[in-house]
Order: structure tokens, then C-alpha cells, then sequence
């Protein structure tokens, strides 16, 4: 059933990343005008050099036809290719930027999607409808992630299939703030999920060993949780470590869930 319960939890969330769609910053996009089409392409060759893997996680044209929900589309780089290839679209997002950036993307390629401005802990859905949700680098940000995780499952039709990314906290990303704002601030006792909380993105960011992740989607079946090495792991560490650090240590922890 759906739960009709109204919070307000999010709102420090919102209020972040109302601010800016992410990856929309102007060392990526330039002096370019905004929601160009070189604004656009600017950030779409931007995210695809920085995380190429996305195209093997999520392998957007092997669900053409499917209906799809996209949980935090932000500035829908990645929605954009699930138009492309031919889904039908369904985007959520908590901020109001987001869903307009989104909207005139798509438009702008003659592409549509059913966008709507919510908090994903509850989703304006019956049960059990949708073959496909995806949601990259989002649920972690939410008050209640496991809010957001139980609405998804409660949408995807049986054999549905989510695919997903969460932050990992034991993780190069975590260790180098827990150095910058535990170790060399006297704060060695601060912990890696309170850092992360404090100092990366919306407040309250969390961030999940594979154990942790498993758990959250321990209702769904033929689970994987596949921790990746990113570019933000590697950042301002020689080379020679980061080659030696397995990926397990990465910042990214990919998942693909069955209901
Ligand atoms: C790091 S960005 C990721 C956006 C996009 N998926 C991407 O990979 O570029 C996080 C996005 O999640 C959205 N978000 C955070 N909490 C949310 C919630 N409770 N419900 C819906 N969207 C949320 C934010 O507004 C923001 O657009």
C-alpha cells in the first residue's frame, strides 16, 4: 500500500541542491548559456569521461520499450539516454531545478519524460508499476533511505528490476575526509560515517560498506553489490597506491536488485 504520511526531513537536502543541479557547476559548463545545447553537451561529455562505467552498469539501450522511474534525476544526463533509448520515462527529483533542467533537456532533443518534483521516501505510484528503477548516486542523500528503497519495491512489477549506485564508506573518498577533517583538525575520533555526513554534498550524506548495502535490499532477490575505484578516489594520491588499492575501497558501490 502506499503510505500518505507528509514529512519534512529532506529540506536541508532540498535546499542544497536546489542551489545547482549537480554536475552543472561552471568549471564543468564554462561561460556557455545556460540550458544551451552546448551547456548540455558540455556536462554530458564531462560525466561520461569522468564515470564511463555508467554505460556498463546501467546499459540503457538493452531496456528499450521498458517503463522506466528514474529516483533523483538531477541535471538527467543519464535520463536523457534512457529517452534515447527508447523507454518510457519516468523521472523524480526533490528539487524544482532539477526537474526544469531535466524538462529542457529533453525537450530540447524532442524527447519527453513524466517529471514530477517529490521526495522519493513516498512515490506517487500504485504498486507494481514499473519494470525498471533506476537511481544513481541519490538514495544515500535521504533522511530515510530505506524509505526510499521500500517505495521502490513496492513500484517495480514482479521480476523488476532496480539498478543503482550508493556511496561506500570504507572507501579512499571516506578515508581522505576523515584525514582532512579528523586527523589534521585533532579530531581523530570522528568517524568515517560522520565525516562523510558533515563534508560531502547535502548534509547528512551517508555512506555504506557492501554488508550494509546488502541489508538495505535484503527484500529483493539475485542482489549484487560491486564496489567500484572512481576518479574521486584516485584524486591527489600518486598513482603507484591507488593502482595497489583494491577496488572494494572505492567510492562507488554498484548495485542490481530482482523483486
Ligand atoms: C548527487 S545528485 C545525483 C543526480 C543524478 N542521479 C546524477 O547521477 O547526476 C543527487 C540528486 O538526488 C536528489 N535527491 C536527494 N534526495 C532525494 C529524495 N529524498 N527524493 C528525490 N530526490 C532526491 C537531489 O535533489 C539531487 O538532484
Amino acid at each position: 500500500m502506499q503510505r500518505s504520511t507528509a514529512k519534512d526531513g529532506n529540506e536541508d537536502v532540498r535546499r542544497y541542491w536546489n542551489q545547482e543541479a549537480c554536475g552543472t557547476a561552471r568549471p564543468i559548463v564554462g561561460e556557455v548559456p545556460e540550458l544551451s545545447r552546448e551547456w548540455f553537451e558540455r556536462i554530458e561529455a564531462y560525466r561520461y569521461e569522468l564515470e564511463p562505467f555508467i554505460h556498463s552498469v546501467a546499459q540503457f539501450t538493452r531496456h528499450h520499450g521498458q517503463r522506466l522511474l528514474e529516483v533523483g534525476v538531477g541535471a538527467g544526463t543519464d535520463h536523457l539516454q534512457w529517452a534515447r533509448a527508447g523507454l518510457e520515462c519516468h523521472g523524480v527529483d526533490l528539487t524544482e531545478r532539477a526537474i526544469e533542467v531535466t524538462r529542457a533537456r529533453l525537450a530540447l532533443y524532442g524527447l519527453t519524460s513524466h517529471l514530477q518534483r517529490i521526495d522519493a521516501e513516498i512515490l506517487p505510484f500504485p504498486d507494481q508499476s514499473f519494470d525498471l528503477v533506476y537511481s544513481w548516486g541519490v538514495i544515500h542523500h535521504a533522511e530515510h533511505p530505506e524509505r526510499i528503497i521500500a517505495e521502490i519495491r513496492r513500484v517495480l512489477k514482479p521480476n523488476g528490476r532496480f539498478i543503482g549506485m550508493l556511496y561506500g564508506r570504507h572507501s579512499l573518498v571516506a578515508l581522505k575526509l576523515w584525514v582532512k577533517y579528523g586527523l589534521l583538525r585533532a579530531r581523530p575520533d570522528r568517524t568515517l560515517a560522520d565525516v562523510v555526513a558533515h563534508h560531502m554534498e547535502s548534509p547528512g550524506t551517508k555512506a555504506y560498506t557492501i554488508h550494509e548495502v546488502r541489508e538495505l535490499y535484503a527484500q529483493f532477490s539475485q542482489v549484487t553489490a560491486t564496489p567500484m575505484m572512481t576518479p574521486y578516489d584516485r584524486l591527489r594520491l600518486p598513482a603507484w597506491l591507488t593502482q595497489i588499492v583494491p577496488a572494494r575501497f572505492g567510492w562507488f558501490i554498484c548495485i542490481q536488485a530482482v523483486k
